[in-house]
């Protein structure tokens, strides 16, 4: 049987589907059979119907703003690689999200190619997290199947990155974290000090390992999100406002995991770039007024 379809076997996946979804109105959940059978891409990730929903919100996301800024191709990068599936799923969305908007993907993955590092201190979890947790299984298929667009970094992310810093071309527009470790992401976030004009101006980001109730801010990726904020002025990671209010689902526990990159120092940011880019000023109407 195909593992996505074995996953349904798992108690855990339904307690999750019953809490998140279930329970949700009737009508959306009716509406999200329809959407799933004949929907656009864009109304499948509205409706949260496919699969690894922060995934492919963020990488719509990603493309509607590229598009706004007549970018054409980005790049989406994800930490943490593993036996995959993570970077399969995200070639396969970029696929579908460049039929529906017409923005391109590179898609680019960063992992050791052997499993965890050594955690090196409380910070990293070890209590949930340790030394070849997370191997490949089974590099050479992998790379087999990936698309062209697609392409994996193997060694430590320290080294790994600033190769990539010098290869990669398209603008930056996704980036998942999935590295477990207070040390791995804190030198993956190092991917958020280049030149400004090489990022989306805001950059969703996906944390994976940030929704455990005992994950907290003095570890792991929620204390590396601080560290960097706290040494960087003009980029910041900031957790995307309201974002359930805004989705027809909003008991799922992915949002909690969206952030966006805020690069401050980007050109499209600044007062130049925005006043030769406006037509004319914005006017408010009064309906309380009756001769305006
Ligand atoms: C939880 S797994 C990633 C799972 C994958 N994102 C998925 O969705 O299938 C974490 C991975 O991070 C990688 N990793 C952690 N710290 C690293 C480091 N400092 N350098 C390179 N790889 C690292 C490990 O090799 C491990 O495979």
């Amino acid at each position: 049987m195909n593992s996505i379809w074995k996953k349904l076997l798992l108690g855990r996946i339904w307690k999750r589907i019953y809490v998140e979804r279930l329970g949700e109105p009737l009508i959306y959940n009716l509406a999200s059979i329809f959407v799933m059978l004949f929907g656009s891409t864009r109304s499948k990730i509205e409706y949260d119907v496919m699969p690894r929903h922060a995934s492919a919100y963020s990488i719509l996301a990603a493309a509607d703003h590229a598009k706004s800024y007549g970018i054409k191709r980005l790049a989406l990068l994800e930490f943490g690689v593993a036996a995959g599936a993570g970077l399969m799923n995200m070639c396969w969305i970029a696929e579908r999200v460049t039929k529906e908007t017409g923005v391109e993907f590179d898609i680019i993955g960063f992992d050791s190619g052997e499993g965890m590092p050594p955690p090196r201190d409380y910070r990293d979890h070890p209590e949930h997290y340790f030394t070849g947790d997370y191997p490949p299984i089974d590099k050479a298929a992998l790379l087999k199947a990936l698309p062209p667009n697609a392409k994996i970094y193997y060694g430590p992310i320290e080294q790994t990155l600033k190769q990539a810093e010098r290869e990669i071309t398209s603008t930056i527009g996704f980036i998942s974290i999935d590295v477990d470790y207070f040390f791995s992401t804190e030198q993956s976030l190092e991917v958020l000090t280049w030149q400004p004009e090489r990022y989306l101006p805001a950059v969703p980001m996906y944390f994976d390992d940030v929704a455990y109730i005992d994950h907290n801010r003095f570890c792991g990726e929620l204390l590396a999100i601080d560290a960097f904020n706290d040494t960087h002025d003009l980029r910041k990671i900031a957790p995307v406002n309201f974002l359930p209010k805004y989705r027809i689902f909003k008991n799922a526990l992915w949002h909690g995991q969206i952030y966006y990159a805020h690069i401050l120092d980007h050109e499209f940011r600044g007062v130049a770039y925005n006043t030769t880019k406006r037509p004319k000023i914005a006017v408010l109407t009064n309906p309380y007024l009756s001769n305006p």
